[in-house]
């Protein structure tokens, strides 16, 4: 296995940063790792996680003899070999993913290098097409002002992991995408993933190696071409949750499985199995935002994209069509109790942005609905996002569904599976379910009476 390297600064402790970063430091790398909110760095120095990632808190203890928290950016990168961006780029009005973060990082990364100083800079973010040029011609401004000589190496290198399985994925990726014309950036990088790429690392507690699973490849090409492989495959990843929402609305009308035709379409390798759950939707802060960031960057340029435009207007649409079926089943929605339960976009996280959950309760009760929410993780951080909100925020499933006309299931926490569900729908004024994540046990409550509706069943 390579050596690890002298050290890694991280710039960013968010999501993609503090699991980048974890990993990073398990691998045997000294991390640095730089985020301007103190608070947060005083959390991390104490060995708060700040976000809620499944085996983090214990990543991050492991490590902790590896990894500094800091909010010096410049004293951070001062002596560091590789340099990762990792900050957020959130969605503006207009749907442009905004980049100030990412380049005011590289300003202060240009302020803070010296004289002598070899290194890699790294886009971890997402960022739009020219991103990476951006961050270069910004750092040699800076240097060339300073008069510092420093020999500055560049490279794009996408993140793909998934919330909840944020370690997993950094762990055991498909495959590393870096994006560069400079083979001393893809040396280094390559040095940075070696333990990965050839998978000699001892795996953390509770963190196994899939079994079978390839060895990742190291997909090495030019910058611009990496930053598209990271929108085209989220926007692909939505098109096709959207397309098999679609396949279920048709399965309604002619009493059709989805989830058989799913099963048979995935067979197919050519296809494959996965992100073809129909359900309420795609959410999550990645999803909408990147589907809306490549048709703007798309716009820029003149062009469209009818395909992933139509992503989202199906999302939009499965959400709607959720509202109607509980309206056809309730008749009227006005003053009727309806629970929902779960308000995170997905199990397994806390992150609320953008969840289908949250979007249907505001629908239901802008048409008079009574909201019960429950959430196993997120029902304090849920209101106090939303604390004006006329709802009742339930502490228990039990109590959600005594006495409700109606129960949605907006995200499939296993918590929310393994419930007696005859009893608790026994509990209820009129026994509707509507499934909205085809989880629960539809047959053994169909045969006791109960109105259950899946998504395309
Ligand atoms: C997604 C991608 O899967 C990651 O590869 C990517 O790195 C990440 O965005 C990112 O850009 O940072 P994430 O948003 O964490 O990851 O969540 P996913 O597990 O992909 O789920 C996204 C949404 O699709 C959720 O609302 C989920 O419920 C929904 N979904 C997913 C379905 O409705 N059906 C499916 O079959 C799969």
């Amino acid at each position: 296995p390579a050596a690890p390297l002298a050290q890694v600064t991280i710039i960013g402790s968010g999501y993609v940063g503090l699991n980048t970063g974890a990993v990073l430091a398990y691998l045997g790398h000294p991390v640095v790792m730089v985020d301007r909110d103190e608070q947060r760095v005083r959390d991390l120095q104490a060995g708060q996680p700040v976000i809620f990632e499944v085996g983090l808190p214990d990543l991050l203890s492991q490590t902790r003899a590896q990894t500094t928290f800091t909010t010096d950016l410049r004293a951070g990168v001062r002596d560091a070999q590789v340099i990762v961006i990792a900050v957020g780029t959130p969605p503006t009005a207009s749907g442009d993913a905004d980049t100030r973060a990412v380049e005011q990082a590289a300003q202060e990364i240009a302020e803070g290098l010296q004289d002598g100083q070899r290194c890699v800079v790294v886009v971890k973010s997402t960022v739009p097409i020219g991103t990476n040029r951006r961050v270069k011609s910004v750092i040699d401004r800076v240097l060339h002002a300073r008069g510092v000589q420093a020999q500055v190496h560049y490279a794009s290198n996408p993140e793909f992991l998934r919330e909840g399985m944020a370690l997993h994925d950094t762990l055991y990726p498909d495959r590393v995408v870096v994006g560069s014309d400079d083979p001393e950036a893809l040396r280094a990088l390559q040095q940075l993933y070696t333990p990965i790429l050839e998978q000699t690392f001892t795996p953390p507690p509770g963190l196994p190696r899939p079994d079978h699973k390839p060895l990742p490849t190291l997909m090495s090409t030019d910058a611009t071409s990496a930053e598209l492989v990271k929108y085209a495959s989220n926007a692909f990843l939505a098109v096709k949750i959207s397309f098999i929402n679609e396949v279920a609305g048709l399965c309604e009308k002619v009493g059709a499985d989805v989830s058989e035709v799913a099963r048979g379409m995935g067979m197919d390798i050519r296809i494959g199995a996965g992100f073809l759950q129909a359900g309420v939707g795609w959410g999550g802060s990645c999803f909408p935002k990147d589907v809306l960031a490549l048709q703007a960057v798309a716009a820029e340029y003149g062009y469209t994209l009818p395909i992933v435009q139509a992503a989202g207007e199906v999302n939009r649409r499965q959400r709607a069509h959720m509202l109607e079926r509980l309206q056809d089943a309730l008749k009227v929605l006005r003053g009727r109790q309806v629970a929902v339960l779960g308000l995170t976009f997905k199990p397994g996280t806390s992150d609320l942005r953008e969840s289908p959950g949250l979007d249907l309760i505001q629908q239901l009760l802008r048409r008079g609905a009574h909201v019960r929410a429950h959430d196993p993780v997120a029902l304090s951080g849920a209101q106090a996002l939303y604390p004006d909100l006329d709802l009742d925020w339930t502490p228990s499933v039990e109590a959600a569904l005594s006495g409700a006309d109606a129960v949605l299931l907006a995200t499939a926490w296993p918590e929310y599976l393994h419930l007696d569900w005859l009893d608790l729908t026994r509990r209820m004024r009129t026994r509707v379910v509507l499934d909205g994540r085809n989880a629960l046990p539809a047959e053994l409550l169909r045969q006791d009476g109960v109105a259950y509706m899946g998504v395309g069943r």
